[in-house]
């Protein structure tokens, strides 16, 4: 693993960087508070290719590499963690699943769109009785000949409100239990599909987070990702790319508050001196400093077996797992040493600390986590 930075990643990661500075700090805690979705903001981020960043440009993608990817989502994700959600699941949730599985046609018509950020895409897995336990969807998509009909309910869908495309998982034949579950591409406005209530979240309070409902949804043949009985196996590929850009939303949240604390700390006086001079304060920022490099270099592992067309199912999972661990500790230390301070939200750390949980739940559980890297190694 190469640890410099080519001069085409740190531009992507400066840009990155100027734009979460410039267009997303503004607004950020009333976005928050309102849990209004950044509507021009992501606009932005798809004309800049942060929407569809991996994608062969000639489907309007940017080109760039998984590292990029990394770089780009901790940058967004040190100012707004809600805008980073938008851009991990939209990578790599959908436009990547799409890239690697869609046909020909499909491409054209649905991932070029989708990657060039004229529209976004969510990922529809979870439902109210099957989340870590993905095999046991009740959603079926009944095999109707030229097309599938659709019925069932997903629950905590990312860009469920905002969405024009979304990738759908459903159960076709029971009997084959996740040999014969589907994935589909629906559009937003078919007869049949709601978009269904909008959660009122602990953290990632701007992104939108909503059920959805099908009820005898037409779904056309041709909207099926892959062959019959292919979707658990779609699934479980996607959301493990899906992870290196949650673990690189966790890492962006540790760091930014960490970078919070750090500052907090240099200024602020207390016992006669600059907190930072106390060492219960500077052995705080010395783990999180120490932790966040690690968590930053499994995400960075992680992105270049990606690119090398490597299985990341265990460096992804390990990625997600530590940086996810490593946002909650830091997060929390990062209020306490803000004192009264980083309890009210002007300082922005109890922000980060309440974003910091999901990245523990979202993609795969840290316990599923464990599931993933305990079968690994014991290939
Ligand atoms: N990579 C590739 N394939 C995998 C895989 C992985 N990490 N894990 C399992 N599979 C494959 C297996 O090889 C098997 O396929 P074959 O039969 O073809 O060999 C198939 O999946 C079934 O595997 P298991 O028998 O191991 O199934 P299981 O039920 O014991 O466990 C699981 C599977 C790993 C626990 C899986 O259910 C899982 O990952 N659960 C978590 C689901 C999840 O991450 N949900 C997140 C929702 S999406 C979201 O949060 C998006 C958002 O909006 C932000």
């Amino acid at each position: 693993m190469d640890f410099n930075l080519s001069e085409e990643q740190l531009m992507i990661q400066q840009a990155a960087r100027d734009f979460a500075q410039n267009e997303l700090l503004p607004g950020v805690i009333e976005r928050d508070r309102d849990q209004k979705f950044p509507v021009e903001q992501v606009k932005k981020m798809g004309e800049m290719g942060l929407l569809g960043m991996m994608v062969d440009p000639k489907y309007g993608g940017a080109g760039m590499d998984s590292v990029s990817y990394v770089l780009a989502m901790e940058e967004i994700a040190k100012v707004d963690a809600s805008a980073a959600v938008v851009m991990s699941v939209n990578n790599s949730l959908v436009c990547a699943g799409l890239e690697k599985f869609a046909s020909e046609e499909q491409k054209v018509k649905y991932l070029t769109p989708l990657a060039s950020g004229q529209v976004i895409g969510a990922f529809a897995l979870s439902e109210p009785e099957a989340g870590s336990d993905a095999t046991s969807q009740k959603t079926t998509a009944e095999d109707k000949g030229d097309y599938y009909l659709l019925n069932g309910i997903k629950n905590w869908i990312t860009n469920g409100g905002t969405a024009t495309y979304y990738i759908v998982i459903a159960q076709t034949d029971p009997e084959k239990k996740h040999k014969g579950i589907n994935a589909f591409i629906v559009e937003r406005g078919w007869e049949g599909f709601e978009v269904g209530v909008k959660e009122d979240k602990l953290g990632i309070r701007g992104s939108d987070t909503h059920s959805l409902i099908f009820n005898n949804v037409k779904v056309p043949k041709e909207n099926r990702i892959g062959a019959d009985g292919f979707g658990f196996n779609f699934a479980m590929a996607v959301l493990n790319g899906g992870r290196i850009g949650i673990a690189s939303q966790a890492l962006g949240i540790a760091s930014g508050a960490y970078e919070l604390a750090l500052k907090y700390a240099k200024t602020r006086k207390a016992f006669k001196t600059e907190i930072i001079n106390h060492q219960a304060i500077a052995f705080k920022l010395a783990d999180m400093a120490t932790q966040i490099t690690a968590a930053r270099m499994l995400c960075f592992k992680a992105a270049c077996e990606k690119d090398a067309g490597q299985d990341i199912s265990e460096s992804g999972a390990m990625a997600k797992l530590y940086s996810s661990q490593v946002a909650m500790d830091t997060t929390i230390e990062a209020v306490q040493i803000h004192g009264g301070y980083g309890y009210v939200k002007e300082y922005h750390v109890e922000r980060f600390m309440r974003d910091a949980k999901i990245t523990q739940i979202y993609e795969g559980t840290s316990e599923i986590q464990k599931i993933v890297i305990s079968r690994s190694i014991a290939k």
